[in-house]
């Protein structure tokens, strides 16, 4: 049997369907690389050295977070593997307040990466999955790549999105436009091998994900979706749903793009102030062209996420995405109910 790995598919990307050029392909097999390495050291656990990789690191991120040593690390991992390439003008992280600038000693490229090195953080140490999630931009002409300024683009401007869930296996979702597709973690190989071709979410669920500890912050339209799904069979739905929630993004998102669902976290109460809680720029966009490559849809509640123009790098956002009808369902409540 043949297998594809992530090198051949980007090869092939590039030499026979011209999507992508030798650029992006070095950039998106350094980041997979990284995404192994941070595989590696999630595997090792509380065994590795000096104490482990688990626990707090006793720091705070931009967002005055709690940073976890392994925050850290994954963004250590990420920022050296890709800043000698020669295919990056920048890169910004969840973890730096301010752009990370490729040293002059080495050769600067076209591409800014974006990146959430872990995601879902809090699950560390309780074993349970966590990823990393990424995004490609183009610097624009002329564009000074140490300023937020040259990151802060439409996610409609991303070449490429992906992401690492590090579950019982690990894998990367990966687009560049060009379908969704899903590698796995050989751990033997050391490659990512070709596991799913073409994901795509199916337009009708039966399950949901929202953090249903807020629902008393949540906006008119979003108490009514949620009534209706808690109210099943009897409900204006007709049917009964399901609910789950990882409190990982990655690992939520992912189980939306292998099964159907929907996923929120909306602007409410709480966060109105933030503008939500999950970030635009290195959450938001990358899943959003991932789920609409997938043919399912992202959105605020009130516009489509990858329409919007960033005014800040650490910008923050409501998300719906999923299944193309329930996030059309919720938009339509918004409509009404605004
Ligand atoms: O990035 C933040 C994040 O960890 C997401 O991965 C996840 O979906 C969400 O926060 C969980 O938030 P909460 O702890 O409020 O459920």
């Amino acid at each position: 049997m043949r297998r594809t790995t992530l090198s051949r598919y980007l090869i092939e990307e590039q030499r026979e369907k011209g999507k992508i050029n030798a650029d992006l392909r070095l950039l998106l097999e350094v980041v997979s690389r990284a995404c192994k390495g941070i595989s590696i050291a999630i595997g090792k656990g509380a065994s590795a050295e000096n104490g482990g990789v688990f626990g707090e690191a006793g720091s705070e991120n931009v967002q005055g977070e709690a940073q976890k040593k392994l925050d850290i690390l994954s963004n250590e991992i990420l920022l050296e593997a890709n800043e000698w390439g020669g295919h990056l003008a920048g890169m910004a992280s969840e973890e730096m307040a301010e752009p990370h600038s490729i040293p002059n000693r080495y050769p600067q490229g076209e591409y800014l990466l974006l990146f959430d090195p872990l995601d879902g953080s809090s699950n560390i140490d309780i074993n349970v999955s966590v990823g990393t999630i990424f995004s490609v931009l183009r610097c624009p002409d002329g564009a000074d790549p140490t300023q937020s300024s040259s990151f802060q683009q439409a996610g409609t401007q991303q070449v490429a999105a992906g992401y690492a869930v590090y579950g019982p296996t690990t894998l990367l979702v990966l687009t560049v436009g060009d379908g969704v597709v899903c590698f796995t973690l050989d751990r033997e190989y050391g490659s990512f091998v070709l596991t799913h071709e073409d994901m795509q979410i199916p337009a009708d669920t039966k399950e949901f994900a929202i953090n249903m500890s807020n629902a008393r912050f949540w906006d008119a339209p979003v108490k009514r979706y949620v009534d209706d799904l808690l109210a099943g069979a009897n409900g204006p739905r007709g049917k009964d749903f399901n609910m789950r929630w990882v409190a990982a993004m990655v690992a939520d998102v992912h189980r939306i793009m292998t099964r159907g669902g929907v996923f929120l976290y909306p602007i409410d109460s709480r966060n109105r102030d933030k503008g939500g809680k999950l970030r635009l720029m290195y959450e938001a966009n990358p899943m959003a062209f991932i789920v609409e490559q997938a043919g399912g849809a992202a959105t605020t509640g009130t516009e489509r996420i990858m329409s919007i123009v960033p005014t800040a790098l650490h910008q923050r956002v409501s998300v719906i995405l999923g299944s193309k009808s329930e996030v059309e369902i919720v938009e339509k409540y918004y409509r009404e109910m605004n």
